[in-house]
């Protein structure tokens, strides 16, 4: 089972797993606004594993582009979990 860390706290979650419901499921500092993509709240910080989220779709890119994100970072409520990855909120 992949482990995700979310700022310190080891979750176990099934493969392929979407972050956004793994969020749903446990007390994270994870925030969501529109769950689809749009309005950059999710905005979170890969430390370590980030080849094991899914890749990130032309439109994440748009949107990570339209609210300056820093290179690596991803939207929390799009991305798939495929292996052990650690994030920041
Ligand atoms: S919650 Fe709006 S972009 Fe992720």
């Amino acid at each position: 089972m992949p482990k995700l860390t979310i700022d310190g706290t080891e979750i176990e979650v099934k493969p392929g797993a979407a972050l956004v419901d793994v969020a749903d499921e446990h007390d994270t500092e994870l925030d969501f606004g529109c769950r689809d993509g749009m309005c950059g709240t999710c905005i979170m910080t890969p430390v370590r594993g980030a080849e094991h989220l899914s890749p990130a779709s032309d439109e994440e890119r748009d949107t990570l582009s339209n609210f300056d994100a820093e290179p690596g970072q991803r939207l929390a409520c799009q991305v798939k979990i495929l292996g052990d990855v650690e994030i920041e909120s």
